[in-house]
């Protein structure tokens, strides 16, 4: 049986999803974005999963970007046809629980896309990470002209953009393209460390903590503050709302069920 391209590991609350390309720098080819699609739907359907922890096979990439070989002798038609549908980073981008991207290795092109579409990016301090699309004249497709700007600033994305450089992982941290590093052996278990500690918080919160904010880069101030109010008055029609007041007041740990 041929290699699954995307493998799911869960372990009580959370789910480390791997993306398993290592031979080919875990690069995104057509079945490889069809298997993050499944995944990401299994475990947005999966009640017990509520943190996700997205990363790549093997010691060298998060991934490299698309898979450069489906690119040859591609019509226009047939690249429209492939980027057409629901993508992986709008996937990732409205998943409705937290993703925490580890990044292990090359973050590139599609990976950095990916990476930007997710909630959160730590870093290996072996990675490296950049836009070099336009080494193949190119641009980025999965929303890297967009996302970047907005992470980083105008001048530094156009910067990456025009250059098609790669930075190390301080550097990215610099510019706020990636959130925290750290040693590359402790990539993994600070991953794990986080998701497990936001894994504890009330789904329900964090549900409408990630459209509240993630909404913030598509709207205006005062219409995000308005989504905002109406967002917080359902916290209130929520069980996870009693209890964590419940448990404030009879001072205990509160027990989240996401109802
Ligand atoms: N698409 C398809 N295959 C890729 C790939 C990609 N984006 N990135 C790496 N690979 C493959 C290589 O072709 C090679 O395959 P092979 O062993 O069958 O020849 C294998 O992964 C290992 O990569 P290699 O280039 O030998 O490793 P390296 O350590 O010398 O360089 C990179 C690593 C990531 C710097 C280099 O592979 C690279 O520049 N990749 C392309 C990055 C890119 O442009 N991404 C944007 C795509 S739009």
């Amino acid at each position: 049986m041929a290699e699954q391209t995307v493998l799911i590991d869960i372990a009580g609350r959370v789910a480390v999803l791997t993306v398993n390309r290592p031979d080919k720098m875990n690069a995104l080819n057509a079945e490889t974005r069809a298997a993050l699609l499944d995944a990401l739907d299994a475990l947005e359907r999966n009640d017990a999963v509520r943190v996700v922890v997205l990363t790549g096979a093997g010691p060298k990439a998060f991934v490299a970007g698309a898979d450069i070989g489906e690119f040859e002798g591609r019509t226009p038609v047939d690249q429209y046809r492939a980027m057409g549908g629901r993508t992986v980073f709008d996937a990732a981008d409205r998943f409705p629980k937290p993703i925490i991207v580890a990044i292990n290795g090359f973050c590139l092109g599609g990976g950095c896309e990916l990476a930007m579409a997710c909630d959160i990016r730590i870093a290996a301090d072996t990675a490296r990470l950049g836009q070099p699309e336009v080494n193949l004249g190119i641009l980025p497709g999965g929303g890297g002209t967009q996302r970047l700007p907005r992470l980083v600033g105008l001048g530094t994305a156009l910067k990456l953009l025009y250059t098609g450089d790669l930075i190390n992982a301080e550097e990215a941290l610099r510019i706020g393209l990636v959130d925290e590093v750290v040693p590359s052996a402790e990539l993994m278990p600070r991953a794990l460390a986080l998701a497990e500690q936001i894994a504890a918080k009330s789904p329900v919160a964090l549900r409408l903590i990630k459209e509240a904010a993630r909404a913030s880069v598509r709207t205006p101030l005062d219409e995000g503050q308005r989504h905002e109010r109406t967002l917080f008055g359902l916290a209130f029609s929520s069980g996870d709302k009693e209890e964590g007041v419940k448990a404030f007041l009879e001072k205990r740990a509160p027990e989240f069920t996401g109802r």
